[in-house]
């Protein structure tokens, strides 16, 4: 099996490459990854050695590298995870949400078209079926709401990968994953920049009152998901993939500081993400009585072993933590603070 992998230089899409690696003796992997702020060989070190596995940087916004990726490698398999993936940073900069994430994908299927592979996976997320009111949950044919930029341009690349699946014939599946949380994780998303705030002792910020929900899926459980799949899926499908668990934001956070050994006077609430969705809820039956897959990973287990992860791993915090991660921290925090404070 020949995997290309658009994105796996960042927190999930590296996590499925270490798990190709390890369970199919058999696959060659390529990763295909621009290094954005988000993309770190560092997260790709234990399995950069391996004869299998090799690696090209280029921009998913780049015909020549994404036709350079296909002609040489010729992918049997292709999961496409390359994407602005950050919902604060679409609003701060909506434009690169929407390059990368649609136009990108654009280019990827148009040179799927050229050379098809037997499966185009297009990892996407629940976001875009917006905020769901209570008791509602969202299968797969739910209408697509999304609030943010972020959102909407995963929402266009859906649709537009299920379009060339129609009118192309590409064999294409949708995922959509609910929020993942796991090792290497980029310290802006919730559940990593607030163990990394608490490891440091400094204000953890919970948006507005932070009772928002969300459902939390570890990577592991993710990435073999998007493996159960490959095998099983079936093309012109979307499927939802969750971790069974609903938690508002603040209970998240509490559970953090406690096993982190940390007061909950640590906890700032600050002003709210503009358009913020209040809940996400999926159904997630479809793959689950298709393939059999079920989540595996408890969520107490695996904060206990992310937390863990983070306090083994100060060298990768630090050299993330750097100069653009302070400025986008700055900008997105700080300035936002200083703006409601008038
Ligand atoms: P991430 O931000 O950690 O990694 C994104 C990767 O894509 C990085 O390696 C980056 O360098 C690369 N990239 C960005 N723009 C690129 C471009 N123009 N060309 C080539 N490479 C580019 O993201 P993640 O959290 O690992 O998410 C991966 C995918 O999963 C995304 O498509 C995201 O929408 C989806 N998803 C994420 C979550 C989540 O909770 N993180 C949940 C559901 C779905
Ligand atoms: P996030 O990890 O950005 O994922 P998403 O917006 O894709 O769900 O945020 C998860 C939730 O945590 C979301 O409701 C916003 C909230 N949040 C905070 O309260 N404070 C923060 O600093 C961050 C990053 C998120």
């Amino acid at each position: 099996m020949r995997f290309l992998v658009t994105g796996g230089a960042g927190f999930i899409g590296s996590a499925f490459v270490r798990t190709v690696l390890s369970r199919d003796p058999e696959a060659e992997v390529l990763v295909l990854d621009a290094l954005t702020y988000a993309g770190n060989m560092q997260n790709l070190a234990t399995v950069a050695h391996a004869p299998s596995f090799r690696f090209q940087k280029g921009d998913i916004r780049d015909p020549q590298a994404v036709h350079r990726a296909f002609d040489l490698f010729r992918p049997n398999t292709v999961v496409h995870f390359a994407a602005e993936s950050h919902v604060d940073r679409s609003i701060l900069a909506p434009g690169d949400s929407v390059s990368t994430n649609v136009q990108g994908t654009v280019l990827l299927l148009e040179a799927a078209r050229d050379h098809p592979p037997d499966l185009f996976i297009h990892v996407s997320t629940d976001e875009v079926y917006g905020s769901i009111d209570e008791p509602c949950s969202a299968d797969e044919s739910f209408p697509l709401h999304p609030s943010n930029p972020y959102s909407a341009s995963k929402a266009g690349s859906d649709l537009v990968v299920l379009a060339y699946g129609r009118t192309f014939s590409l064999p294409v599946i949708v995922t959509r994953a609910s929020n993942n949380y796991g090792p290497y994780q980029f310290p802006e998303k919730l559940i990593p920049l607030m163990i990394a705030n608490a490891l440091e002792r400094i204000p953890l910020p919970v948006y507005g009152d932070g009772r928002q929900v969300r459902d939390w899926l570890h990577v592991d459980d993710h990435c073999s998901a998007l493996r159960t799949l490959v095998d099983r899926g079936r093309p012109g499908q979307v499927y939802n993939i969750g971790g069974r668990l609903a938690l508002p934001n603040l209970e998240v956070v509490r559970r953090i500081l406690h096993l982190c050994d940390r007061p909950e006077s640590l906890i700032q609430h600050v002003p709210d993400r503009p358009g913020h969705d209040r809940r996400y809820a999926m159904s997630t039956g479809k793959i689950e009585v298709e393939t059999g897959w079920v989540p595996r990973v408890a969520f107490e287990d695996g904060l206990r072993h992310t937390i863990r992860w983070y306090l083994e791993h100060p060298e990768w915090v630090a050299s993330v933590r750097t100069g653009e991660y302070l400025d986008y921290y700055e900008r997105n925090y700080v300035r936002r603070g200083e703006a409601a404070c008038g």
